[in-house]
């Protein structure tokens, strides 16, 4: 999502509505923004103050949580991605559960590091906030599916199966 600088950009309200309809589905659940944005993300081109002032008070959240996190996110996007963007979260309760170990069998499995997106441009491994799934820790979320409790057998069977596109997306 591109994030205007002046965070300018007009929203049509038709579009605004849709995006308070899903923002709504977490109220009160900050750990779900990323979810929020992702799917936000795929109605609206640009991101907007509007866009913004609705997400923070459908999910009674600061409005300036949502500004730091699409702004911390588009610095990640401006990279060309994959079909498919591996996201590993990169807070405490994974790191402590083994998120190193992951982050090593996905490294090794895709043949590219963290940040970067494979040549055929089919992954992209990148790190990310709390999925809000910490009780399942350690956790990735591929494309908006999430996966938790991995081990780095789990890990590649589960990206296997992406790899022969044998996952609905
Ligand atoms: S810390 Fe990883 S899902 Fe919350």
């Amino acid at each position: 999502m591109k994030v205007e600088e002046t965070y300018s950009y007009k929203t049509s309200s038709s579009k605004l509505v849709q995006v308070a309809e899903i923002a709504s589905r977490y109220k009160g659940r900050p750990e779900m923004l990323m979810k929020v944005i992702i799917q936000v993300q795929k109605i609206v081109p640009a991101f907007s103050a509007s866009v913004a002032s609705v997400i923070a008070r459908e999910m009674g959240i600061p409005q300036t949580d949502v500004y730091s996190f699409v702004t911390f996110y588009a610095m990640l996007s401006v990279k060309p991605r994959g079909k498919y963007i591996i996201r590993m979260c990169k807070s405490a309760p994974c790191h402590v559960k083994g998120a190193k170990e992951i982050v090593r069998a996905l490294e090794d499995l895709l043949h590219i590091k963290m940040g970067e997106t494979t040549e055929d441009n089919r992954f992209t491994l990148e790190y990310c906030p709390c999925l809000g799934i910490c009780e399942v820790s350690p956790a990735i979320m591929i494309n908006e599916k999430t996966y938790g409790n991995l081990t780095p057998d789990s890990v590649r069977s589960i990206v296997k199966m992406y790899i022969r596109e044998e996952v609905e997306d």
